[in-house]
């Protein structure tokens, strides 16, 4: 914790998670039994998912809260899982700010306009609590229904929306969003500051509202070297975390392919560390440091194998998991869509009876 004040907003994480195991785990705090949620565990692979989304579009399911509530709750009836994950995504805030963009099925946020210029900044105002009314009525509504399970709330990194942005869509190489990072630093240093601002609000009014917990998903800064990362995106990153660390709430920080990138990643302000599939939790332990509990990590791949093969799979996941501070047991990476739903509940009872003190 830093030594920021509480902020004075009106907080209403629910008394009832606040003894949660999920909690207990971040915390690095004894607990029954190690505690498992999915990364996309919402949408996806679930059919009763697509059957309440059926002709609605991405991105108005997430303006609508009663429908945001059920899909969120969703996987923890099927798979009583210990944390709720609150339906939405990355590019939420930057549509409620009047960005023009889509989320394509199959392929993902795309961006009518990208983002290349000092002007096109000016598209990137606040994020003000009233443009995303329907997440805190939602969050209110979600924290009544999930009594003791912990809702964790989420934000896209400014590295991640920001190639989003400058790309105009998913990319692979990141070749815009690079070419400004390296040849025009100033330009690059005002987005992300412009994006971490964004991210904090939007993260803020998810605590506010009730979230336990929140996740800052850096799914592609995997992409950047240790000495990039730290010059021109950690600032960003820590700026976020800075902004909600008064609230007490635990702070996971998460990217895809960072083995390199860890300990800057747990530097930047983070209570707990997601790892992806390719380093190993003792491993990243080293790495991250400061006796922080680290989330992850089973490669989602595994579950397409039989059963005994993903049982000892998430079976040496908990083994070098023994010795952490803390852990909550995940996927390295979100569920893929074909993901066998049953497989997931199979798997969440693994880890609880395994674990089970
Ligand atoms: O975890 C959950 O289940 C909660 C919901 C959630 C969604 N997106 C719903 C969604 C979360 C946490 C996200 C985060 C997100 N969105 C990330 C970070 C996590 C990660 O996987 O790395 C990223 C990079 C995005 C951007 C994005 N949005 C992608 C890559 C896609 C998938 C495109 C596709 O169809 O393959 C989306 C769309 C999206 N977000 C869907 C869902 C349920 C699919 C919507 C649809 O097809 O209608």
């Amino acid at each position: 914790m830093s030594g920021n004040e509480r902020p004075t907003g009106q907080q209403q994480t629910s008394t009832a998670a606040a003894g949660s195991v999920f909690l207990k785990a971040c915390r690095g705090e004894p607990v029954p039994h190690t505690p498992v949620w999915f990364m996309r565990q919402a949408g996806r692979s679930l059919p009763e998912y697509l059957k309440v989304r059926e002709g609605i579009p991405m991105l108005e399911s997430c303006m609508r809260p009663e429908l945001v509530t059920e899909i969120t709750l969703q996987p923890v009836r099927r798979h009583k899982v210990d944390a709720a994950i609150y339906f939405s995504d990355i590019v939420v805030p930057l549509k409620a700010i009047g960005l023009d963009l889509d989320i394509k099925p199959g392929v993902g946020p795309v961006v009518a306009e990208p983002i290349r210029t000092r002007a096109d900044l000016q598209r990137l105002r606040a994020l003000e609590p009233d443009d995303v009314a329907y997440v805190t009525e939602a969050v209110g509504m979600l924290t009544g229904e999930l009594g003791s399970v912990p809702l964790i709330g989420f934000a896209g990194a400014p590295f991640t929306l920001a190639s989003y942005l400058v790309e105009g869509g998913p990319s692979r190489n990141h070749e815009h969003t690079k070419a400004m990072m390296y040849g025009e630093p100033r330009l690059w240093a005002d987005l992300l500051d412009r994006l971490a601002d964004i991210t904090a609000a939007f993260l803020r009014v998810q605590i506010e509202a009730g979230a336990s917990a929140v996740q800052l998903f850096d799914s592609w800064v995997g992409a950047l070297a240790p000495a990039d990362y730290r010059r021109s995106v950690m600032p960003a990153s820590a700026k976020v975390f800075d902004a909600v660390a008064g609230y007490g709430v635990p702070r996971i920080h998460f990217g895809v392919g960072t083995g390199e990138l860890l300990g800057l990643m747990g530097e930047a302000g983070a209570d707990v560390v997601g790892v992806d599939w390719r380093v190993p939790l003792d491993e990243a332990a080293r790495r991250v440091g400061g006796g922080r509990a680290l989330q992850g990590n089973l490669d989602p791949a595994v579950l397409f194998a039989p059963r005994s093969a993903v049982e000892s799979a998430a079976r040496d996941v908990l083994d070098t998991a023994r010795d952490l501070p803390g852990h909550v047991f995940n996927l390295g990476h979100g569920v893929l869509p074909s993901t066998d739903p049953d497989a997931l509940t199979r798997l969440v009872d693994f880890v609880h009876t395994q674990t089970q003190a």
